[in-house]
């Protein structure tokens, strides 16, 4: 039966699938019939799963603040599968107090703006330059995971938001340049996402002020945003290009104070009451 959210014969490119998000992108286009390459700075952690995968996965060292690093990730790819039909720009810079020391813009050091451009868009931009002419010979895709920040502003993280909405614009602008030779290009943008990570260390009381703000009542999971970059990879989304797919449980789309005004219009807030 046909089935166009299916990926047989593609091979993907999932930079940052080590963890988080990207290693449950990985898994689902794995199982959806892709060949995937994990290409990550953690390079042990990457080849653990590509074992786990199994023969359809590549684990591929990628340092994205370093061209030779990503022209050798690309050649690698091409060289042990042959072809490339699918590009996900995933990793992002977080590490090393990165996060913690993105804050307010007049108190921002300037290693902090440059390292967030230098892997987030810098490295976006070498990584989807090389991987172009393959994309071109196959009329493949590229998805980029962006964020909710790089659409609205917040009182931390300025340098990753402004990064993040650079590659927004990106994601338009390769959508309109090459549409015509059959490449697309889309994004999706998440909310608070429990990765392993954020479960474990961010905290209760930052998930608690989002999830009072997320009409879906929680934080979403990896399979919440590993489902729209498989989609917008897939044929299923072959009239879809130079788009940000929000997944973020709802957050974005409403005047703030969902819970301060459900309680002044007395409306049930607790997902689980039930309107009677
Ligand atoms: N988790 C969330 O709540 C959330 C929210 C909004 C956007 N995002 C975005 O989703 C994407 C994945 O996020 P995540 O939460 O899974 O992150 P994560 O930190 O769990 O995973 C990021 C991966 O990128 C890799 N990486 C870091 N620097 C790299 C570099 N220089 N070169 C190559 N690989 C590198 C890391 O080793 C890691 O495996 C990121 O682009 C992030 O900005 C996440």
């Amino acid at each position: 039966m046909f089935d166009a959210l299916r990926l047989d014969e593609k091979v993907a490119v999932i930079t940052g699938a080590a963890g988080g998000i990207g290693s449950t992108t990985a898994r689902l286009m794995a199982g959806r019939g892709a060949r995937v390459v994990i290409a990550d700075i953690a390079f042990e952690a990457a080849e653990k799963l590509a074992q786990e995968i199994g023969d359809n996965a590549l684990a591929v060292h990628l340092d994205l603040a370093d061209s030779d690093s990503i022209r050798a990730a690309i050649a690698r790819t091409v060289d042990h599968f042959g072809r490339l039909d699918i590009l996900v720009n995933n990793a992002a810079a977080t590490g090393g107090g990165l996060t913690e020391a993105d804050g307010l813009l007049h108190a921002m050091e300037d290693w902090v703006w440059d390292r967030s451009f230098q892997v987030n868009c810098r490295g976006t931009m070498v990584i989807t330059r090389e991987a172009l002419p393959h994309l071109l010979k196959t009329r493949g895709c590229i998805v980029n995971t962006v964020s909710g920040l790089g659409l609205q502003g917040h009182v931390h993280q300025t340098a990753y938001g402004a990064t993040k909405a650079a590659i927004v614009q990106l994601t338009r602008s390769l959508a309109t340049a090459y549409g015509r030779q059959g490449v697309r290009c889309n994004a999706v943008a998440p909310g608070l996402i429990l990765t392993p990570v954020i479960a474990k260390d961010f905290p209760p009381k930052w998930r608690a002020l989002v999830e009072d703000e997320t009409p879906r009542g929680t934080a979403g999971g990896p399979e919440d945003i590993a489902e729209p970059i498989a989609f917008l990879a897939s044929d299923a989304a072959k009239n879809i290009t130079g788009q940000t797919l929000v997944s973020d449980g709802g957050v974005s789309v409403h005047i703030p104070g969902l819970k301060a005004y459900s309680e002044a219009f007395g409306i049930p807030f607790d997902p689980v009451e039930t309107l009677g």
